[in-house]
């Protein structure tokens, strides 16, 4: 039987919505039908782009004949409301990172997808890189034995243009913080997608290197998680490097190490040898080809890894599961970096998960 194609149509018309629409249009499953965005230039000139329709009337939008799904790339803080829209209107969602930028307005999100049994898919990209992959696996096979610590750098660069390129940027109302929110967030995810789920933490964080903003450019935070292993998570967007550091993941337990640079592998380290370790190294190691990450530019990314987090939610439509990355999945790195903005506000106090609600922060 012919498997059905879906219809999918994007939310938001900036910078993001181009690799979206470069990973539905390569995808398998899904085709673009329309965009939509408040500005009515960007939804036509974007619309004009990729050559479908294109709208800045909400309503209109969700009643495109064809559309089965919504890819949400608006502001970080402006993903709630078009969420509940298109959940209400029976669209599946599949929702960049972070989810929303306040605990209680992703629970809003994951009820209104629930109430209208549609899915709601997070995007995390990273997870589909083969380095993550094999890590994940090797991980659930017990290779590295009794995880120890659980590290994730993220030492990233962003010009004072980029945070004066876009109102919402680097603000608490609409980013919802700054270096951890939307850069480190992709280290935050993995880290928990491999180490498992934090218990407490204890954090710094500061702006030392923008001006205007007042989110952090900096941050550093001590974890413990609920496995019994500890680890050190640093963020920032300050670390000026021409090509941009590659984010790593450091993973070691009482029986094997695994370290992770962006898709690459730089050690990959156990007891007991595997037949298929060489040729893991021999394809994922540091000198094998790398994909562009965005680390010192934002719009050097590639589209292949969302280009997969799409198929991998067209799947779980297929099979009537829920996503991999699901509401309640894509929720923990927010929870977690709220946690670390709570213990930083504090002058670096404990703070344990999980949190009761979002707390607010003005500045650290
Ligand atoms: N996964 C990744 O690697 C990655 C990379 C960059 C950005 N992002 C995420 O994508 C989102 C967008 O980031 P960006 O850099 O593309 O921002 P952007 O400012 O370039 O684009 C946002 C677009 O959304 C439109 N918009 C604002 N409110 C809207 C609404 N309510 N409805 C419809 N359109 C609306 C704006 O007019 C603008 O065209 C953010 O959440 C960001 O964290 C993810």
């Amino acid at each position: 039987m012919k498997k059905r194609n879906y219809g999918f149509g994007i939310i938001g018309c900036g910078m993001i919505s181009r690799f979206h629409a470069k990973a539905i249009a390569e995808m398998r499953g899904g085709h673009l039908e329309c965009v939509f965005d408040t500005i009515s230039e960007s939804a036509m000139r974007f619309g004009d782009e990729v050559a479908c329709t294109a709208y800045s009337d909400l309503k209109k939008f969700l009643n495109h004949p064809g559309l089965d799904i919504v890819t949400i790339a608006t502001p970080s803080g402006s993903h709630m409301k078009p969420v509940i829209a298109a959940a209400n209107a029976g669209k599946h969602i599949i929702c960049e990172k972070p989810l929303e930028i306040k605990l209680e307005r992703i629970d809003k999100m994951i009820a209104a997808c629930r109430k209208n049994k549609v899915m709601l898919a997070g995007v995390f990209q990273r997870r589909f890189y083969e380095a993550s992959i094999k890590a994940k696996d090797a991980i659930d096979k017990g290779r590295l034995g009794k995880m120890q610590m659980a590290d994730s750098y993220v030492k990233w660069y962003r010009t004072q243009d980029y945070y004066d390129s876009g109102a919402w940027r680097g603000t608490w109302e609409m980013d919802g913080g700054g270096a951890l929110m939307n850069q480190s967030i992709h280290g935050v995810d993995l880290l928990l997608h491999l180490a498992g789920d934090v218990k407490s933490v204890c954090a710094y964080a500061g702006t030392k290197n923008h001006k205007r903003i007042k989110v952090e450019d900096i941050a550093v935070a001590i974890l413990k998680f609920k496995n019994g292993a500890m680890g050190v998570m640093e963020g920032s967007t300050n670390c000026f490097s021409n090509d941009g550091h590659p984010l790593e993941v450091q993973l070691c337990g009482s029986d094997g190490s695994i370290f992770i640079k962006d898709d690459r592998i730089s050690a990959w380290d156990f007891r007991k040898k595997f037949k298929a370790d060489e040729q893991i190294m021999k394809d994922l190691g540091a000198k094998a080809g790398a994909v562009a990450v965005g680390a010192a530019d934002p719009t050097a990314i590639d589209y292949r890894p969302h280009k997969l987090n799409f198929e991998a939610a067209v799947k779980a439509i297929r099979a009537g599961k829920n996503p991999a990355i699901d509401g309640k999945e894509a929720r923990k790195s927010v929870e977690l970096i709220l946690a670390i903005y709570k213990s930083a506000a504090s002058g670096g106090k404990e703070v344990k998960l999980p949190l009761k609600k979002s707390p607010a922060i003005k500045k650290f």
